[in-house]
């Protein structure tokens, strides 16, 4: 795959979102899987396109992201990167695909790289992660971590519950996020933690933070596209502000084509195509 345009001076790389944090400047993120819903993100001005794991839930209805494969992501990630022009793309590595061993974690990263143009991987964990990082990153793979509510530990977790509500899981989590900074991490998702979590951990760190369920104090927010323009299924989370409601856009749309499709309004002439006068006069019609 051939990217045969520069740069636009404004794309988002890893200066820029250092650059943010020390200006006290919030940045956004959202996921993204498909090449139009990416191409709205990044003309939206949105600063990282997550190709989240979360694709396990939203576009393959899984139910959750244990099942979601590479070639998934690979495959989002390349559709992803072709439609954005801004915004930096991080692709998540999926469960199963980081677990095995370093060598073949690498191998799997710089798949989403080189096939999948992902500009950074993200891989949930704390402190077990750090050796894996740190080898991440000494391959130049820019790598975001993810700790708080893992998803890929769902089945460990028994369920999505809000993380490090007492002082020592707290403190671990404190812990988990120095320890991942040091290991060379360039940002932290922190997912469904306590607010005040967030802000300690937020301020303690000079890399950045990214919130989804975390309080407003985190460096960039991040949310799960669908969910914030009303296109999932289920129940939304409490940290979920919908902003759109597309399921009721769409069935209406398609309502609306069905009753014009049986009523006869739709194709009209304008929308269909005829034969000249001449054609028709040699066929000896209308
Ligand atoms: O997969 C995903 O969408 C994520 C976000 C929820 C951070 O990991």
């Amino acid at each position: 795959m051939a990217y045969l345009q520069p740069d636009k001076p404004e794309k988002v790389y890893l200066p820029a979102i250092r650059a943010a944090k020390e200006k006290g400047e919030k940045l956004v993120c959202l996921t993204a899987y498909d090449y139009p819903t990416a191409r709205i993100v990044d003309e939206a001005g949105v600063d990282m396109i997550l190709v989240g794991d979360s694709i396990g839930n939203v576009i393959h209805g899984y139910g959750n992201t244990i099942p979601v494969t590479l070639e998934e992501i690979c495959s989002a990630s390349i559709a992803v990167k072709r439609a954005t022009e801004r915004a930096m793309v991080i692709a998540d590595l999926p469960y199963g695909t980081y677990h095995v061993n370093p060598d073949e974690t690498v191998r799997n990263a710089l798949k989403l790289m080189k096939h999948g143009g992902a500009e950074a991987i993200k891989l949930e964990g704390g402190r077990n992660r750090v050796d894996l990082v740190k080898r991440l990153v000494d391959e130049e793979i820019p790598v975001c971590a993810h700790i708080g509510l893992t998803p890929q530990s769902v089945y460990k977790l028994g369920g999505y519950r809000v993380q490090g509500r007492t002082a020592e899981q707290a403190r671990q989590l404190i812990e988990d996020a120095k320890m991942l900074e040091e290991a060379g991490a360039f940002a932290i998702v922190l997912e469904l933690v306590p607010r005040e979590l967030a802000a300690i951990i937020t301020k303690e760190l000079e890399i950045s933070t990214i919130g989804i369920g975390a309080g407003a104090e985190c460096d960039i927010q991040v949310l799960v596209l669908h969910d914030l323009i009303g296109l999932s299924f289920g129940r939304l989370p409490r940290f979920v502000r919908q902003y759109a409601n597309l399921r009721e856009v769409m069935t209406e749309a398609i309502h609306n084509w069905t009753a014009d499709v049986k009523s006869g309004a739709y194709p009209s002439d304008k929308e269909s195509y005829g034969l000249t006068e001449e054609t028709k006069k040699e066929l000896d019609i209308g």
